[in-house]
């Protein structure tokens, strides 16, 4: 089949209008993000100066990223020697890894005592995932822990980041209802077989997989309750699992359970609560996050000497126009309401003053008594204040941001977007393979390592996920644009360490193509291709994984030929693997069609052997036995 890459569904319109746009100012042209809520075309003159009077981090930010590199901001740039200089090895100690979540791998979703989640409920509904996929079987991870361990071995792994399914251990979430022995016998195993292949697991609690009885019940993270439930749950892995897992993250993107989840409605729980759902959800969680690591503190950390953390995600925002004030705190509010929005209450004790300044006079005007934002008391403050011994940082794109007034309108209009006074845009010419709102631009990346450094305190940091996907309606192991992606962001993660910021780890996203939420399965992130027609999910090994074991051995990238050789052969390699299950493929599409046609044909069969023939049977044996009768009458 040939392969295609799939249109972008919505962008044809706004590329005109800013291609109008861009003619007319003879500049660049952007067009708007498929997210942006707004759903207007922009276009912008977009000057590239840093002559700028400095405001706070971030003037202080380009100021720092521009000396070493006049213009990073070009995506014609993004190939340029400036742009692609490799930095030596990274010191020892360096953990590199690979990750994945119980929901978009481990299938088993009713297996073995595990009782429902939200996301086996949402997706079960028709219409919310692409295709009515589910995760159901999704890679049989759950059947599958000896050869996805023999693939990491194969890629030399320091670490593996992987999830627990709450409803797996405590089937209805709530710990004094029962406890499932084989969930953690699941998991005990999983640790074991990481640990005999010196891997270091690297364990998150919460990514997104609620127990389903607790979303029912309470309403899930819209209710307080569930701090407590969710640190009786984390103290149940504390207890059974801390002996050899020594780094825990507490959630996975908070942000995707609170704006997707409880205001958009396009993830599990599939709730729209616009303009209080998400800050409410939010609040909650970042309560439990504390919860959590002060358990840990208080009851296991000096038997165990382990680390607490979280996994925070967060796009990198780009002032439009540099010299315009209103765009470069419009570019900072984008990150504080992504980022900052949990970070700042975890390193500084409160949310960002400028979600409080934003949402707040929003309330206000709205005629609201009080904010939108809930707040802390002094005494959460600071409890919550320094609840994280290293940070995780889950980074995939950039957006440009300008600043754009959203009238206050009534309450029920209000929503996280439109409290940001802000609009997203994309530069066209940033290559975008995969998910509509991916678009590769590394620098960004830099930029927000360094955001963090600044802001946070130079914290640790352990980059959980970042990667790249594919949408194609066939099969494609050659992921030249994938070793690109790699490449260039490790590149720049290694610039950010070169900076001072304090990263000891990366980990690609993700180790196997999975079930990618209300995308189901129409996404590929895996550095391993996953034949999801295939009942027993045979794994392929695409080309990033040979770029991604060199980057490995070598501990980072030696110099730019050697890392231009890896590519070319990790290339080479790919072609006769991609024949390979291509020719499977066929034989499996071959093999379906067959049992399509046999079906109605084998069904007949039954019915004859099965009805048919005992009733003919039955039918002589009595026609004979009448016909015997009436001759014997007869003879007498
Ligand atoms: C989520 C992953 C997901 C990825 C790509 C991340 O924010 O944590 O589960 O696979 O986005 O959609």
């Amino acid at each position: 089949m040939q392969c295609k890459h799939f249109p972008l569904a919505n962008h044809s319109a706004i590329s005109k209008q800013l291609k109008q746009c861009s003619e007319l100012h003879n500049k660049t042209s952007f067009h708007t993000d498929s997210r942006d809520s707004s759903g207007e075309g922009w276009c912008y003159n977009r000057r590239r100066t840093i002559e700028i009077a400095p405001i706070d981090i971030f003037s202080f930010l380009r100021g720092l990223l521009f000396q070493e590199s006049s213009a990073p901001r070009d995506s014609s740039s993004a190939h340029t020697p400036a742009a692609n200089e490799f930095f030596i090895r990274y010191t020892a100690g360096f953990s590199w890894g690979a990750g994945s979540s119980a929901y978009q791998t481990e299938g088993a979703w009713d297996k073995d005592g595990k009782g429902l989640s939200i996301w086996d409920v949402f997706s079960h509904k028709k219409g919310k995932i692409q295709q009515n996929d589910t995760g159901d079987s999704s890679c049989e991870g759950y059947h599958k822990v000896k050869d996805d361990v023999s693939l990491m071995k194969e890629l030399k792994l320091n670490h593996y980041r992987f999830s627990i399914s709450w409803p797996r251990l405590i089937p209805t979430g709530i710990k004094s209802d029962h406890i499932n022995e084989k969930g953690i016998q699941y998991y005990d195993g999983l640790i074991d077989q990481l640990l005999e292949s010196k891997i270091t697991p690297v364990v998150t609690l919460y990514h997104w997989d609620l127990p389903q009885v607790l979303q029912e019940k309470y309403g899930g993270w819209q209710n307080i309750s569930l701090v407590n439930h969710f640190n009786e749950f984390a103290n149940l892995c504390f207890e059974r699992f801390g002996n050899r897992v020594k780094y825990w993250m507490t959630f996975n993107n908070p942000w995707s359970v609170a704006v997707e989840g409880y205001e958009t409605g396009e993830h599990a729980p599939g709730l729209r609560l616009r303009g209080t759902g998400a800050y409410r959800a939010a609040h909650h969680i970042i309560k439990a996050h504390a919860k959590v690591w002060h358990t840990y503190d208080t009851q296991w950390r000096a038997k165990q000497k382990g680390l607490v953390g979280i996994s925070l995600s967060g796009d990198w925002g780009e002032p439009v126009d540099m010299s315009n004030q209103k765009d470069i705190e419009a570019a900072e509010r984008y990150v504080q309401f992504y980022l900052g929005w949990f970070a700042t209450p975890i390193f500084h004790g409160d949310y960002p003053q400028v979600m409080k300044d934003f949402i707040g006079r929003k309330s206000v005007q709205q005629g609201l008594g009080t904010s939108r934002l809930p707040t802390f008391s002094t005494q959460e403050k600071s409890y919550i204040k320094g609840t994280c011994d290293f940070l995780g940082i889950g980074h995939f794109t950039t957006r440009y941001i300008t600043q754009k007034n959203n009238p206050s309108g009534r309450s029920s209009s209000s929503s996280y977007f439109t409290d940001r006074d802000l609009a997203e845009l994309v530069d066209p010419r940033w290559p975008d393979p995969g998910s509509e709102w991916l678009y590769s631009v590394p620098w960004g990346f830099r930029r927000l390592l360094n955001f963090v450094k600044i802001q946070y305190g130079n914290p640790m940091i352990y980059v959980t996920e970042n990667g790249v996907s594919e949408k194609m309606l066939c099969t494609e192991l050659c992921d030249d644009w994938r070793i690109q992606y790699y490449k260039d962001y490790i590149n720049e993660m290694l610039k950010a360490i070169k900076d001072g910021v304090n990263v000891k780890g990366y980990t690609a996203w993700s180790l196997l193509d999975k079930f990618e939420w209300d995308e189901g399965y129409s996404e590929r992130f895996g550095l391993y291709y996953v034949d999801f027609r295939n009942k027993n999910k045979p794994r392929y090994p695409k080309a990033s994984v040979q770029f991604y074991k060199r980057v490995i051995s070598s501990n980072g990238f030696p110099n730019q030929r050697e890392v231009e050789n890896w590519r070319r052969k990790a290339i080479e390699t790919c072609s006769s693997s991609n024949q390979l299950l291509a020719a499977e493929e066929q034989r499996s599409t071959a093999a379906n069609i067959l049992r399509l046609i046999h079906d109605p044909l084998t069904s007949h069969m039954e019915m004859v052997t099965e009805i048919v023939v005992p009733t003919v049977c039955t039918l002589s044996i009595l026609l004979s036995a009448v016909f015997l009768m009436f001759l014997l009458r007869r003879r007498n």
